[in-house]
């Protein structure tokens, strides 16, 4: 029998390592032949560590499962497909409401297959992709990319073949393809899932991209606050050097590709794109003006693909199935599916993959299941701490780019945390901007400086110090940080602040 037990680290943080281990025993004094596998995690965090048993009927679910359950669901025949009266049995995997809602194309293999294991990955439709792009100019590869309507994960949302198509028709000698696992927005977890969930899903896709571009040398960096990320995709890069995927002349087609892991070292605007690859030239993450844009001027001053783990990850299914397939799912600009995390307050937290269009209300409510301590939910942040507060009157807002801009709000990397109406907003407004004072790489003025007096006008607004005065110095602020910053950190603090007062004005004393 196959029994799934995830190695996520969210599962793990949970007890998932013991848990494996009681299986193991359990089934060595029973005698029963059991295959452990270590899974990536379904998403469905509230039950981690959630075991899954191969059975004629499909995989059951058990979960949450401590470490001094597994005696007893052994007992009861959990390894034989029985057990199914016991507390933590869920019924069939696939079955689950929460996994019925989906439409997972990106994370289509994540908590499916042994992310070790390059012949899983094969057998579940693994380098399609890549074999299908092989047969392809690049040019047409591009073209599909652009066709497919898949816009840039990360958060801002950029047409990522457009911009393939600038790296393909820049001119030079060498060419980068590099991959921003540096997931530094609150709230999100959906980069990490991905990659130690189906870490060859990355690799195909960043391979696909090379081949598209031109590329010959591929970077991800990846946070160091994601160790167990780190290993699972330099043991999957080993893996794809050792069978002929990565390296020189892939699969006989002239392509030569490989790639290498860079770990960041902790600051949130590593994330930002310039800054990024400053720091993976080995220097201090500080962001670059542009233009010139990375495409054209990237690492080492070459073209350069940047492109979150996301939008990368969905490339092989892309290739694979074709843009139409894609593009069928979403609504108006934004096309296909998108990786929605949901965290803070909520009962059921995890990662959900839809088609865009689903609203915010459906995520919060219905497969989140409302706010974890049980009282009303009163705010929720969509898109990291950079993104707008939203009351519950917008829960009917569709996830979509363009619905969520006109919102003055902004989807971002997918990330939506949630607060109840215990939750102090003009506290959260001034958190947003003690967080831009923090991370902050100071080249600008505006953000620099204006993080910290946005913390110093909110406390004065609180304290009902010329209150009237001071709201107009925030709102001035704002303005100046938004029209004036030189990246996204300073340019959309003010979301979240603006957001915090124009729907919770009753939290500033307004
Ligand atoms: P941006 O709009 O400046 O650029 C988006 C991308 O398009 C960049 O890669 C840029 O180089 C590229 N681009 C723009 N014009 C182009 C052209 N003509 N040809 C080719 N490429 C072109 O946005 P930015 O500053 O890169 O990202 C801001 C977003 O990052 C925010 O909206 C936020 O959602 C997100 N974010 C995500 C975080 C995460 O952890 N994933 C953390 C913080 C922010
Ligand atoms: Fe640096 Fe902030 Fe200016 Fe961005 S907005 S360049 S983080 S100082």
């Amino acid at each position: 029998t196959k029994v799934f037990v995830p190695r996520d680290m969210a599962a793990k943080s949970v007890g998932a390592d013991e848990v494996a281990e009681r299986i193991a025993a359990a089934a060595r004094t029973a005698g029963a032949e059991v295959e452990l596998v270590r899974n990536g995690s379904r998403g469905m965090l509230w039950l981690e560590p959630m075991i899954e048993v191969e059975t004629p009927e499909g995989r059951a679910g058990y979960g949450p499962v401590a470490p001094e359950d597994v005696d007893g669901l052994v007992a009861a025949g959990m390894l034989t497909g029985g057990a199914h009266s016991e507390g933590p049995y869920l019924g069939l995997v696939e079955e689950l409401p929460w996994m019925k809602r989906q439409q997972r194309l990106t994370f289509a293999r994540v908590g499916v297959v042994d992310p070790r294991s390059i012949d899983d990955y094969t057998a579940a439709e693994g380098f399609a992709g890549l074999k299908k792009a092989l047969t392809m100019t690049p040019a047409e590869v591009v073209e599909e990319v652009v066709d497919s309507g898949l816009r840039g994960r990360g958060g801002a949302g950029f047409p990522t073949g457009i911009k393939w198509r600038t790296v393909l028709g820049a001119e030079s000698d060498l060419k980068f393809v590099c991959c921003n696992a540096d997931e530094g927005d609150s709230g999100t977890f959906a980069d990490r899932m991905l990659i130690e969930g189906d870490p060859f899903v990355l690799i195909e896709g960043m391979t696909i991209a090379a081949y598209a571009v031109g590329a010959t040398e591929g970077y991800v960096y990846l946070r160091s606050e994601y160790p167990d990320a780190v290993e699972a995709l330099n043991a999957a890069i080993v893996t794809c050097r050792d069978n002929g995927w990565l390296g020189e002349d892939i699969l006989g087609s002239g392509l030569s590709f490989d790639l290498q892991v860079r770990v960041g070292a902790g600051a949130y605007i590593c994330g930002e794109e310039t800054s990024m690859l400053e720091s993976l030239e080995g220097k201090r993450g500080m962001v670059r003006a542009k233009p010139p844009i990375p495409a054209l001027e990237g690492l080492f001053g070459k073209p350069t693909v940047v492109n979150n783990v996301l939008s990368l990850a969905t490339i092989p299914t892309i290739l694979a199935n074709g843009a139409a397939a894609y593009a069928a799912y979403g609504v108006g600009r934004s096309l296909g599916t998108s990786v929605f995390q949901l965290g803070g307050n909520v009962a059921r937290g995890g990662v959900v993959e839809t088609a865009f269009g689903i609203t915010l209300g459906e995520l919060v409510n219905d497969l989140g299941g409302g706010s974890a301590s049980g009282r009303p939910v009163r705010a929720v942040q969509v898109g990291g701490p950079l993104g707008a507060y939203l009351p519950v009157g917008q829960f009917d807002l569709p996830m979509d780019y363009e619905a969520f801009a006109a919102a003055g709000a902004m989807v971002g990397h997918g990330g939506i945390v949630v607060f109840d109406e215990s939750v102090d907003m003009a506290a959260m407004a001034r958190f947003a901007f003690a967080f831009c004072a923090e991370e902050s790489c100071g080249k600008c003025t505006p953000c620099r400086v204006g993080a910290v007096r946005g913390v110093e006008t909110i406390d004065r607004i609180v304290a009902g110090d010329d209150r009237r005065k001071n709201l107009v110095v925030l709102d001035d602020l704002c303005d100046l940080m938004t029209d004036g910053s030189l990246c996204a950190m300073g340019g959309l603090t003010p979301l979240p602040v603006r957001s915090a007062v124009r729907h919770f004005g009753e939290d500033f004393n307004v």
